[in-house]
């Protein structure tokens, strides 16, 4: 008997959009890619050179074209929708005056169509528009989440690992806050196979300058996007990653962008915090102590993501 086939939808068949559906294909990830994107000469054109593509990829993958009713049948829908030349002013928090509009007319036509799934929101201001996701498709709690703070936490990882020469997968950092530029370290969680940083500080042989990584980690996105005008490998591989730990139900921690309901004191925001992602989204929320000078740049972070919440219900004419 024929297995289900692993169905995921990708809104949006721009840079990041058509990189997502190539990562799901290349990294083995999903049977059949449903590519939405009401340009449709864009979306021909992508879907042809992805199955061109097919042949190389570890399995077989079937990638569709499709309209908003007929993404109801996907387990996950990742949502791309954007137009990047709006971060062309150093913030992307001004791509709202495009995307708001855009997923607040979208995403009650795929839910029309019976969809039952898991968001993935990437689309910028990510946490802002992860909120409006959550809030126009009504899914239950935990089912739509960004991807947050995941991008920018593999971008820290490979700055500590360029400082002190450690393998990205031999110490343990993330990024918290808002995916933009006030995100936040929690660098009183960084540690070394278990050695606080603190601690590895002491040590002459890991010595890294902090103020450097975080630097490197904030304008890491600009950095890629002054020469390309996007960014396309780390976030399509993020969204991936997360897809992956959802249909696997892998139950791995991962910093994204997750509906906050309490924790750290927050409430009716999301915003970029640790969180276990299995087959529900997010299945729990991961809760640290962090000390006063740490949680004072958290909570500015979820400021900022709050007033951005209220500018975009404004655009909506809320
Ligand atoms: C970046 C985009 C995805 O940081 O916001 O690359």
């Amino acid at each position: 008997m024929a297995e289900r086939k692993v169905t995921i939808g990708v809104l949006g068949a721009g840079h990041v959009g058509a990189h997502v559906a190539y990562a799901l294909g290349m990294m083995g990830i999903a049977d059949v890619v449903k590519i939405c994107d009401p340009k449709e000469a864009k979306a021909v054109s992508e879907r042809q050179d992805l199955m061109d593509a097919v042949y190389f990829m570890p399995h077989r993958v079937d990638y569709q074209l499709a309209d908003y009713a007929s993404l109801a049948d996907c387990d996950i829908i990742i949502n791309a929708v954007g137009d990047i030349t709006l971060c062309a002013t150093g913030s992307r928090d001004d791509e709202m005056h495009y995307t708001v509009r855009q997923v607040a007319e979208t995403i009650p036509k795929v839910m029309a169509g019976g969809f039952d799934g898991i968001f993935i929101n990437i689309t910028n201001p990510c946490d802002v528009v992860t909120h409006l996701i959550a809030e126009k498709s009504g899914l239950p709690k935990g089912r739509v989440f960004g991807t947050g703070t995941l991008l920018d936490s593999s971008r820290l990882i490979s700055a500590i690992a360029q400082q002190t020469g450690i393998e990205h997968h031999s110490f343990n950092a993330f990024m918290m806050g808002e995916h933009g530029d006030r995100q936040m370290i929690p660098w009183s969680l960084v540690n070394f196979r278990g050695k606080p940083l603190a601690q590895m500080e002491k040590d002459p042989r890991f010595q890294f300058d902090k103020e450097a990584v975080r630097t490197q980690t904030i304008k890491a996105g600009w950095v890629t996007y002054s020469g390309k005008f996007c960014t396309e490998y780390g976030i399509c591989s993020a969204a991936a990653t997360l897809a992956r730990a959802v249909l696997h139900d892998e139950r791995k921690i991962f910093p994204a962008s997750v509906p906050l309901d309490g924790e750290y004191g927050e409430s009716g925001i999301f915003c970029g915090v640790p969180a276990l992602i299995g087959k529900n989204g997010v299945e729990e929320v991961m809760e640290y102590e962090l000390p006063a000078d740490e949680m004072a740049e958290f909570k500015a972070c979820c400021e900022t993501v709050r007033a951005n919440i209220a500018r975009a219900a404004a655009l909506l004419g809320k």
